[in-house]
């Protein structure tokens, strides 16, 4: 089959075997629709210390399932599935907790510890935990950022607490900043404030309707500005979605109102600091994380229910056979790209 094999910063489309069944909890999927993610980008960029050399890359997919497990009672071979971006096993301390992303048995391992999505099939394992069968009005491209950054915007919402009409500040209109304001609102959030540099991305979250109020830090004094909106305190609850180093960290907790919960979703590539005698008195609470991607099943459903939806992120569709073509493009274009779709050719 062909696949996306990656060796340091390079990559390459290559030949690899079609991987087979290792254990009874896995399952074979047929990748139909995958995506590229920061995270990949991060792992050429040397920033994923864990990363295996010579994997095929790619975490973010849609498929059919084509063979399972003896352990596999749940789902069959041709059903339609949006896949998570974790591998957990559902059963150790943390997994029981909901804390997926730190399995003891798991964690972020499709694309960085083992071979990955960008390849025509793809070995899942814990198949039962990692995947999630689409009901029929859902369609591959519907349920394509399910797995990953539809997770990572529903943790970044999740972990704000947001309570019925509070303020959330969304730094970072990207692919993950856009889903967090997607969900912030199924948590009934009040105002919703988009924060970015990029024009173009500000503008869509405002045509969207996923934010009311867009600004760009660049251009405005963004403390000022979100305090006059919110009576002189401050966001109730500030999503940190764009990693753009201390500058962003420290927008985070400055447009943050006492008492407020910041909550860094960002994958930072450097070390932050707190300035803990600045902030003395304004008592956050800071939490962080990579995704504890646990409601799969209940973001499909609300797909289907047409309450949410993420079609609009795949702003640009290549053929697979233009993977490495594709993933120059993603990097490059961030003015016009949101997302890439890589279809497999039938
Ligand atoms: N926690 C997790 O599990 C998880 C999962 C997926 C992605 N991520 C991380 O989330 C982050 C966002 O992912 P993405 O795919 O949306 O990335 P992205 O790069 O497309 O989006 C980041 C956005 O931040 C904006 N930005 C840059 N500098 C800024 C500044 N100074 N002020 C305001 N905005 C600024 C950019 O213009 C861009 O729109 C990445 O760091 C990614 O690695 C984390
Ligand atoms: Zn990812
Ligand atoms: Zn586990």
């Amino acid at each position: 089959m062909k696949a996306l094999v990656r060796n340091n910063d390079k990559i390459k489309l290559t030949e690899r075997e079609i991987p087979r069944i290792l254990h009874p909890r896995d399952a074979i999927v047929k990748v139909t629709l995958s995506s590229i993610c920061t995270s990949d980008l991060h792992i050429l960029d040397g920033f994923v210390p864990f990363a295996n050399e010579n994997i095929i890359l790619g975490h973010e997919f849609t498929g059919e399932i084509v063979e399972i497990g003896d352990a596999i009672t749940a789902l069959k071979p041709g059903d339609r599935v949006s896949a998570n971006c974790e591998t957990f096993c559902g059963e150790c301390y943390f997994c029981k907790h909901g804390f997926v992303n730190n399995c003891e048995h798991g964690g972020w391992m499709l694309g960085c510890k083992i071979d990955g999505c960008h390849a025509e099939y793809v070995r899942v394992p814990f198949a039962d935990c990692g995947l999630t069968k689409l009901p029929d009005n859902v369609s591959y491209e519907n349920a394509l950022f399910v797995g990953d950054i539809l997770s990572s915007g529903y943790f970044g919402a999740e972990m704000c607490e947001i309570k019925e009409g509070d303020c959330i500040a969304v730094i970072g209109a990207g692919p993950v900043g856009l889903c967090t304001m997607i969900c912030a609102k199924t948590f009934n959030a009040g105002k919703i404030f988009a924060i970015d540099i990029n024009e173009s991305r500000l503008k869509l979250a405002k045509d969207l309707g996923l934010a009311d109020y867009i600004f760009n830090p660049e251009k405005c004094d963004i403390e000022k500005e979100i305090k006059s909106l919110t009576s002189n305190r401050g966001a109730d609850c500030v999503v940190e979605a764009a990693g753009a180093g201390s500058t962003t960290f420290n927008t985070a907790w400055q447009i943050a109102r006492p008492n407020a919960i910041v909550g860094i979703v960002a994958m930072y590539e450097e070390n932050q600091v707190l300035p803990l005698p600045r902030m003395y008195g304004k008592n956050l609470t800071f939490k962080t994380g990579g995704v504890d991607a646990v409601h799969c099943k209940k973001l499909v459903e609300m797909i289907s229910k047409g309450i949410i939806n993420t079609d609009f992120l795949i702003t640009h569709t290549f053929d697979f056979g233009n993977v490495v073509e594709a993933y120059d493009f993603f990097r490059h274009n961030k003015n016009k790209c949101l997302k890439v779709g890589l279809k497999m050719s039938e």
